[in-house]
């Protein structure tokens, strides 16, 4: 009843509702949405009551519970938002909620054990970046579930760009660059059963207003606010990758490959055309990166034999 009410208030974030159209809606008494807005409230959404007008739930532009849950209401492949003060890993979390949701948009202002890939620790100061993930349960073979690390980074790219008119590139498979120093990095994790695809968690951060990077960082990193000179809204980001991701994800689940956007993933590749090198084991080789395929492989020249690379470790050799 709690997440009616919210969902209602949600709806009428322009306007007050009253206590008695709640209760006439909800088929309950004006005793009881009282109890559930004072719950509501403890929870720390914030929400206005006027005497007469009734109650309008504020939103002030920023990530927090209330703007979480309205826009991953907005959403259509969302059941719902939850936003964290504090977590260990948004990924973990969002997994750990698997048995309770169908899918889900976890968001946290800080993240204390935040997760790269390779097993690497992601730095995610308080209230500096965008540390979030998505549960999704697509119905797709899990190789395929694999490319949606490809499908988000064009649509955090387009998210960026219009937001911030910032051209970023996309450093094959999932990190988006500027001038070769991190702007955001992509985790996707899969959880399978016998061999079908249980749920997929999408982990995304985006380095958006840190003024400073520590020392093991600063020459690999950078942050929007940074590049731009000025602080960039968190949720303007948020909003605009999460509908931009839609319409890909949507197409992708169609096509179950990345043929769609092949080409716009060519031309905002930052490896592409490259000479690289790549990373396996304690191992260097050079070569050329010639393409991204339609199932998200990078095709690589390595001694004249063109070699299809699944992930792993690349980096540029030279510009
Ligand atoms: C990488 O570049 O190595 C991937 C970094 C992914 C970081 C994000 S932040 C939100 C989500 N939760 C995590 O623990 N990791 C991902």
């Amino acid at each position: 009843m709690k997440n009616n009410i919210l969902n209602i208030l949600i709806e009428h974030t322009d306007d007050y509702i009253t206590g008695e159209s709640l209760a006439k809606e909800l088929g309950i008494s004006r005793q009881s949405v009282w109890k559930y807005i004072t719950a509501l409230k403890k929870e720390g959404y914030k929400i206005e009551s006027e005497h007469r007008l009734g109650y309008r739930l504020l939103l002030n532009g920023e990530i927090d519970k209330a703007s979480i849950a309205m826009i991953a209401r907005l959403s259509n492949y969302l059941q719902t938002g939850i936003f964290l003060d504090s977590i260990d890993s948004t990924n973990r979390y969002a997994k750990l909620q698997s048995k309770d949701y169908e899918s889900l948009l976890v968001v946290a202002d800080e993240q204390i054990a935040g997760r790269g890939r390779l097993g690497r620790v992601w730095q995610s100061p308080k209230g500096e970046g965008l540390w979030f993930s998505l549960l999704l349960r697509p119905d797709l073979p899990s190789y395929a579930a694999a490319m949606l690390t490809q499908v988000a980074a064009l649509a955090m790219h387009r998210a960026i760009m219009e937001v911030t008119a910032i051209a970023t590139e996309i450093k094959w498979p999932n990190d988006i660059v500027i001038a070769d120093k991190k702007i955001c990095g992509i985790l996707t994790e899969m959880t399978t059963e016998i061999s079908a695809l249980e749920n997929v968690v999408v982990g995304i951060g985006v380095n958006v207003n840190q003024t400073d990077f520590p020392e093991d960082l600063k020459d690999i990193a950078t942050s929007l606010s940074l590049v731009l000179g000025k602080e960039v809204s968190r949720l303007a980001i948020l909003s605009n990758f999460l509908a931009n991701f839609e319409s890909l994800y949507k197409n992708f689940l169609e096509q179950q490959n990345l043929g769609f956007i092949v080409s716009a993933l060519n031309t905002v590749s930052s490896v592409v055309g490259n000479d690289i090198w790549i990373i396996e084991k304690d191992e260097k080789i050079a070569a050329k990166a010639l393409e991204i395929n339609q199932n998200g492989e990078l095709i690589a020249l390595v001694d004249g034999e063109e070699r299809k690379l699944y992930y792993g470790e690349i980096s540029i050799r030279k510009r």
